[in-house]
C-alpha cells in the first residue's frame, strides 16, 4: 500500500497533487519535519511537533492543524502503510496563491502533507563510522529554521559525495556549525562539544536527545562551538540526526580522527539512545554488530 496524507486527506500516491502554484513548490517558502518509525511507532514525535509549531511562528505560517490532530493523522498514516521501519516525512507550505513574493491573502490556507517511507536503521555505518568533507558553510542565517529551502545543504552534501563521503560538515570561516543534514559533536578529553542551538545550526532532536542522555548518565558536555582544528584533532567526532542516529565520523578530509575507529563515548551514546528509543517505542536490537 503507497497512502499519502494530503491535506488531511488520505488518498493513493498517485492520486496526490500540489498544484504548479504551491508556494512550496514555487518558492521553497514552507517548513518539514522527519520523525522516525520504530516497531510503527513514532519516536520524539512531540518533540518534532513541537520544532514544526516553533518553526511555522518563526516564518508567520499558521499550520492548518493542531498538533494532537497531526500526531493523529500521522499514526494513522503509519498503520494504513502497515510501516514498521522507516521515517514519516511532513511539510507544510504558505498554500496555494498568485504567484507574489510577498505574503497571500490571509484567508489562504497552508498545504500540509505526509507520506511514510521504509527505511532501516543504518547499522553499517553506526557500527563502522563514515567519512566527512569540510565544505565551508555558505547558507542563510536563520539555519534554525527548518525550511524546505534546502540548497545550501545540497550543494554541500553534494560536494561531499563527489568526494566519496557521506556527510559534509559546514564551517563559517574556522567555526564549525553543523552538518549538511546532521549536527555535529566531538569529544576531546571525556568531554562532549557541540555547537551551541543558535541561528547558525537547526536545534536537532537528535542531539537533544543526546544531551539529555549525557546529563541523566553523567557524560560530560558542553554546548559549546569549536575550531575546524579542534574538529580534527578530536578523540572522536560524530553527527546525529533522525534517520542517523549516532553515527560516528572517523576520517575528515581525508585525516583519521582518533584511532579512525568509532570511539567509546559515541559507542556508549548509541548505546543510550537505542535505549532511549526502545522505552519509547519497543524492543530494537541494542546489540549493534560489532
Ligand atoms: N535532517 N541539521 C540539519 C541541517 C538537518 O537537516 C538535520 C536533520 C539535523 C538533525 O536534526 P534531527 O536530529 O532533528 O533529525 C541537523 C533531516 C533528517 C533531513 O533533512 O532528512
Amino acid at each position: 500500500m503507497n497512502i499519502v496524507m494530503v491535506n488531511g486527506q488520505f488518498v493513493e500516491r498517485n492520486e496526490a497533487k500540489v498544484d504548479i502554484e504551491d508556494r512550496g513548490y514555487q518558492f521553497g517558502d514552507g517548513i518539514y519535519e522527519v520523525i522516525r518509525v520504530y516497531n510503527g511507532k513514532m519516536f520524539a514525535a512531540s518533540e518534532h511537533l513541537e520544532r514544526l509549531v516553533e518553526c511555522a511562528g518563526k516564518i508567520k505560517l499558521t499550520l492548518p492543524f493542531s498538533n494532537t490532530d497531526i500526531q493523529t493523522m500521522l499514526q494513522t498514516l503509519i498503520e494504513k502503510n502497515a510501516l514498521t521501519t522507516g521515517i514519516v516525512y511532513l511539510q507544510s507550505s504558505r498554500g496555494v496563491a498568485v504567484r507574489n513574493h510577498a505574503f497571500p491573502t490571509t484567508d489562504t490556507v497552508a498545504s500540509f502533507i505526509a507520506y511514510t517511507k521504509e527505511l532501516p536503521r543504518p547499522l553499517h555505518n553506526i557500527t563502522n563510522g563514515v567519512k566527512a568533507a569540510l565544505v565551508e558553510d555558505e547558507r542563510w542565517l536563520k539555519c534554525d529554521i527548518k525550511s524546505l529551502n534546502l540548497l545550501g545543504n545540497i550543494l554541500a552534501k553534494q560536494e561531499a559525495a563527489e568526494l566519496g563521503c557521506f556527510e559534509a560538515i559546514l564551517h563559517r570561516g574556522e567555526t564549525v556549525t553543523e552538518g549538511s543534514s546532521s549536527n555535529i559533536s566531538i569529544v576531546k578529553d571525556g568531554v562532549v562539544y557541540t555547537h551551541q542551538a543558535d541561528k547558525y545550526i537547526l536545534n536537532g532532536i537528535t542531539r537533544q536527545q543526546m544531551l539529555a542522555l549525557c546529563g541523566v548518565h553523567s557524560i560530560a558536555f558542553e554546548e559549546k562551538s569549536f575550531t575546524v582544528e579542534e574538529l580534527l584533532n578530536a578523540d572522536e567526532v560524530f553527527m546525529t540526526s533522525t534517520t542517523a542516529e549516532v553515527t560516528p565520523i572517523i576520517e575528515i578530509a581525508g585525516r583519521k580522527i582518533g584511532t579512525g575507529a568509532p570511539g567509546s563515548i559515541s559507542i556508549k551514546l548509541q548505546q543510550l539512545l537505542a535505549s532511549e528509543i526502545a522505552r519509547q517505542c519497543g524492543r530494537i536490537y541494542l546489540e549493534i554488530d560489532r
